[in-house]
């Protein structure tokens, strides 16, 4: 879900639906917003569906007040509907709340407020925040958000409204992203940049506990003991233009064709034919000694960048890698102690799972290394060391930059953890060091092939099923490709390590079953021409993607893409802008909502 709130001079309506807007990959929903007007009083309005339903109930009536509060929510407790979107009310409408987190006891708190006599009319965890301050308030609100917070127990990140208070809106966080933007006769709250860049870029960051209070001129933090937390002024580098479309049809596109610059600032600095720099991991040959177990853990498409993680580690620094879904780690007591490297992936550094996971590891003596696009995330702030994949902001729900630039960063890690342990010799370290300073042309190749892969999408868009095939590391890039077209085309996808088929998968293919086979990995290309020959022997239609220089394929093939000659390590970052663009135009041949692909969001901050 996704925050805004404004307090200043202007229409509060206006910023806040522009923020909204731009968090709108956070969640879609359903979308409100509560503002106060000229007579202290809370108007709310609030629509189950886009943003646009929201803007159209509002083009008949605008709420007219210079202080409000805006949420879009990816619903977790209560279906999508006008009733269950956010902001909610006090029943009196004296306080209104929007909130990102889950209150876990939020059923035992609201039978004790019915018990009290408090009415309710939604099924939101939400509404029990909104009855519980309006019962507990004191005539000051922050002392009463302190007073609720002692019996919340979850995660939240709270923009709050009060009819009493109308100089001032009162924000606080725990578990949930929320940052406090400063203006100049005006401030903001939000839970992403995006939303208040076009507005401001000095920013503080709050942390779990913080209390902000914000009035037109000032914004006040106050720790957990209640005293001024002393905050540093975060400056915003982003571009506001990096966070539009730019002329593209969707946001996806354009990540995809700033793949280029986004793998040139990922190695910028870092990658040298003899050594690899990274200023923010502190991780020497005497720790990397005390390490016997590396952990790579992520979710989504974060978690496929952490495989191919697990494939060059153990390549190039020779040590055992375990990768897992976060969501599992997090419950499985897994073998973790002073000894063991945790590495997690993250495009938005907020993912819970994610986060759970640091903690547990943490708690656990273990050294955390994140790997993350968002400065000043969470999971930035609690790792020990930190690269950052400086891909820019990602606004598409499908993650595309942040992928290519993940397999980047861990190509630069492997290959710095193989020098500190020793284990790559200088020859190596020269091939795949200058392989990555390739990688932004190899990608721009890649994009020429475009209309192409359009070409082969609007001819096979229409099928139901479909299938990744690959050995290597091309299995983990069939895996990414499989959940991007799943995710944006809703064509069921799997992927299969390609010597896996006989063993089950190859029951499925039939006449005209659509299966991509990845074939770019020099030591198993002959395996995979027999698994071509073997689902075409089935009737399958097969697109593949191969270095060139394998002319043998064009006969066996439906389609063919060449990649050029390069190593096999750095093929997962070109390939994958294939697969990116296969989904990308299967999605738009469908008809589908690209960016905002449905019953999902673009960073889970709940469990
Ligand atoms: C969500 C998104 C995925 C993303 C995953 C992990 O499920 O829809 O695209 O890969 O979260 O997000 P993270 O920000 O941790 O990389």
């Amino acid at each position: 879900c996704g925050i805004v709130g404004y307090i200043g001079l202007n229409q509060a309506q206006k910023v806040l639906i522009d923020g909204l807007s731009k968090l709108e990959y956070r969640g879609y929903d359903s979308a409100g917003i509560a503002v106060l007007d000229k007579d202290n009083a809370i108007k709310v309005k609030k629509r189950k569906g886009r943003l646009k339903n929201l803007e159209d109930e509002l083009e008949k009536g605008a709420l007219t007040g210079t202080a409000g509060i805006g949420h879009t929510r990816w619903a977790t407790h209560g279906e999508p509907s006008d009733i269950n979107s956010h902001p909610h009310c006090s029943i009196d409408n004296r306080i209104a709340v929007v909130h990102n987190g889950i209150i876990e006891n939020y059923i035992e708190l609201k039978e004790e407020l019915i018990k009290k006599g408090h009415l309710f009319i939604s099924d939101t965890d939400t509404e029990v925040i909104a009855h519980l301050l309006n019962s507990l308030y004191t005539g000051d609100m922050v002392e009463t958000l302190r007073l609720a917070i002692d019996k919340i127990k979850g995660s939240y990140a709270l923009g709050i409204l009060c009819n009493e208070e109308p100089d001032r809106i009162i924000a606080v966080r725990k578990d949930s992203p929320l940052i406090v933007g400063l203006g100049e006769g005006e401030n903001y709250i939000a839970s992403d940049i995006p939303a208040i860049l076009k507005y401001t870029r000095k920013v503080y960051l709050l942390d779990n506990d913080e209390i902000a209070i914000l009035t037109r001129d000032s914004v006040t933090v106050l720790d957990e003991s209640g005293r001024e937390a002393g905050k540093q002024i975060f400056n915003v580098d982003w571009d506001p233009g990096d966070a539009e479309k730019g002329g593209y049809d969707h946001f996806m596109l354009k990540e995809i064709h700033e793949q280029p610059k986004a793998m040139a600032d990922t190695l910028t600095g870092r990658c040298f034919p003899d050594k690899i720099v990274l200023d923010d991991v502190n991780l020497d040959a005497e720790t990397m000694k005390s390490i016997n177990r590396i952990q790579i853990v992520a979710c989504g498409t974060a978690y496929h960048a952490g495989m191919v993680g697990k494939y060059l580690i153990e390549k190039f620094a020779r040590v055992a890698v375990e990768t897992e879904p976060a969501s599992e780690y997090r419950y499985k007591d897994p073998l973790v102690d002073a000894h063991t490297l945790l590495i997690v992936i993250s495009q938005s550094g907020e993912t819970a799972d994610t986060l759970a996971a640091i903690r547990l590891a943490k708690e656990k003596g273990a050294r955390v290394l994140a790997i993350t696009n968002v400065v000043g995330s969470s999971i930035a702030r609690e790792a020990d060391d930190v690269l950052y994949t400086n891909a820019g902001p990602e606004i598409a729900v499908a993650s595309t930059k942040a992928y290519v630039t993940q397999v980047g960063c861990m190509t630069l890690l492997a290959l710095h953890f193989g020098l500190l342990n020793g284990q790559v010799d200088k020859a190596t370290m020269k091939r795949v060091t200058s392989g990555l300073k390739d990688t932004s042309a190899l990608i721009e190749k890649a994009l020429g092939d475009h209309d192409k892969i359009k070409e082969y999408a609007y001819e096979h868009f229409k099928i139901d099923d479909m299938y990744f095939i690959g050995r290597g590391l091309d299995y983990y890039t069939c895996l990414e490709g499989s959940l991007k077209a799943k995710e944006i085309s809703y064509i069921h996808s799997d992927a299969y390590a390609a010597g896996e088929l006989k063993h089950g998968p190859i029951a499925l293919v039939d006449a005209g079953t659509v299966v991509i086979a990845v074939c770019t990995q020099e030591n198993v290309f002959d395996k995979m021409l027999n698994a071509i020959k073997e689902v075409k022997a089935r009737g399958a239609n097969v697109m593949a993607i191969a270095k060139e220089g394998h002319d043998e394929i064009i006969p066996e093939v439906d389609q063919v893409f060449f990649i050029p000659e390069m190593d096999d390590e750095i093929t997962p970052i070109p390939t994958v802008v294939y697969l990116q663009l296969l989904a990308y135009y299967l999605s738009v041949a469908r008809g589908c909502d690209v960016d905002k692909p449905k019953n999902l969001a673009k960073s889970v901050t709940v469990e």
